[in-house]
């Protein structure tokens, strides 16, 4: 019997839709980018190569924060770009955003945190969860790239386990006074603006927790010394010190108590972002290194008709594609609504580990070149570990993953 006639008298299509329902759904299988998405990505690759990749090398050197070059990011609106146009914003869906964060990442991945911190866990909480005044006085001049922001949940003793918190937000009526050490701390000296997560109500746990939004002048609040990394060493990693700073009750995000939902519901979306970083920087070193291979001769040859060669850059293209879809996945699922927090988590565990993998083996390919600097190899190596350590480490994905498949 020819096999759609067979299928068609054994298959119940209801059972096949309810099938199809349960595990195909969540799949936008719509791969086509809309023509403002490709605008978007090319703009973005065309600032990495000539604003991001000059100098790129001597910054990750001297640890030096891209200050120039995050001014004009955000004049070109990637600081902001899912917010709203009327709190200053770029309008853009998660999509654009994944597109932009692969393309700056490609060549800067210290540029590409300040753009991730900024717009997702910074201005995505205030413009989703923020008052009006809240987003008046504090998203629009984010969102618009006059300042940026810091995100500051981390602490000596809280980092996977983030419910610890030791920082305190003691009621006082009319504000809260802060104390506590927060830790490793992304544009923790660049920023004008930060969302400090800190416990109120210690016998209710993580539901005593608050998100409240710090100024940088504030008196009592001190900027610790910078951080002296492995790699993203360009951005500015610090700890921070709060000794009775007095903040506002009208700076407090959400209900009393929201802190700790608040900081999840950020990092869902910021796990989004850091996988696009991880996906840059793979696919970063995947095409130096391709470009390499067909430069360098050995044995008389270009490396690339070497069938060493040729099976790295075929492991590393797979894994790419793979990371690119994951990616793309958990952005289409936050545009359209869908839940994203296991799509997001997936995405960021298999880039992390893309990058990881994809960056050692550009290097050997490079050879002895891949070790030193101008071919940026190596940089993008060990900018490529944190993106396995920060917004949740990849063991912190799989509790995330495990606990949604698991929950029903
Ligand atoms: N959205 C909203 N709420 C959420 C949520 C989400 N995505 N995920 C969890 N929650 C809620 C839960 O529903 C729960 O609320 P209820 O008690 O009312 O039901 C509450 O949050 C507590 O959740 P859990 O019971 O799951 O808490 P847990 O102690 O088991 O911890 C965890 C969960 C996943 C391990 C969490 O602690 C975690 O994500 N840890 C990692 C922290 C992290 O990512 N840190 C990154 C630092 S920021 C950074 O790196 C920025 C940078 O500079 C680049």
């Amino acid at each position: 019997m020819h096999l759609i006639g067979f299928l068609l008298k054994k298959i119940s299509i209801f059972a096949a839709r309810i099938y199809s329902e349960k595990f195909y759904k969540h799949l936008n299988m719509n791969f086509d980018l809309t023509e403002e998405q490709l605008a978007v990505q090319a703009a973005a690759r065309d600032f990495a190569q000539t604003e991001l990749l000059p100098g790129v090398i001597e910054r990750d050197e001297h640890q030096k924060f891209p200050a120039e070059q995050i001014k004009k990011l955000g004049e070109l609106g990637f600081l902001g770009m899912m917010v709203d146009p009327k709190y200053g914003g770029s309008g853009m869906d998660t999509v654009s955003y994944v597109l932009a964060m692969e393309e700056i990442s490609k060549v800067d991945a210290s540029a590409s945190v300040v753009m991730s911190v900024n717009n997702s866990l910074v201005c995505w909480g205030l413009e989703k969860y923020g008052t009006e005044e809240q987003k008046q006085k504090y998203l629009k001049p984010l969102a618009s790239g006059e300042i940026i922001g810091a995100f500051c949940l981390s602490e000596p003793e809280a980092g996977s386990d983030a419910t610890s918190q030791r920082t305190t937000a003691e009621d006082k009526g009319d504000h809260y006074l802060l104390n506590g050490t927060k830790n490793w701390i992304t544009n923790g000296n660049s920023a004008s603006v930060y969302l400090v997560i800190a416990q109120t109500n210690p016998e209710k746990k993580h539901k005593g927790i608050n998100a409240l939004i710090v100024e940088r002048d504030s008196p009592g609040f001190v900027v610790g010394p910078k951080e002296n990394k492995l790699g993203i060493r360009g951005s500015d990693t610090h700890s921070l010190m709060f000794t009775d700073v007095k903040v506002p009750k009208e700076n407090r995000i959400g209900e009393d108590g929201f802190g700790f939902k608040f900081a999840m519901a950020v990092l869902a979306g910021g796990r989004i972002g850091i996988a696009a970083q991880a996906l840059g920087i793979a696919s970063g070193a995947y095409e130096l290194a391709l470009k390499y291979s067909k430069e360098r001769k050995a044995f008389g040859v270009e490396i690339s008709k070497h069938q060493a060669i040729q099976f790295k850059l075929a492991d590393m293209a797979t894994n790419i594609d793979a990371a690119r879809l994951l990616c793309l996945q958990a952005a289409s699922d936050k545009d359209n609504h869908r839940d994203y927090a296991k799509s997001g988590a997936m995405a960021k565990l298999f880039a992390s580990k893309t990058a990881m993998d994809t960056t050692v083996e550009a290097v050997q390919v490079h050879g002895g070149y891949g070790f030193v600097k101008e071919y940026h190899v190596e940089r993008l190596m060990r900018d490529a570990k944190i993106t396995q350590i920060y917004e949740g480490t990849s063991e912190i994905q799989k509790i995330v993953i495990s606990r949604e498949l698991l929950k029903n």
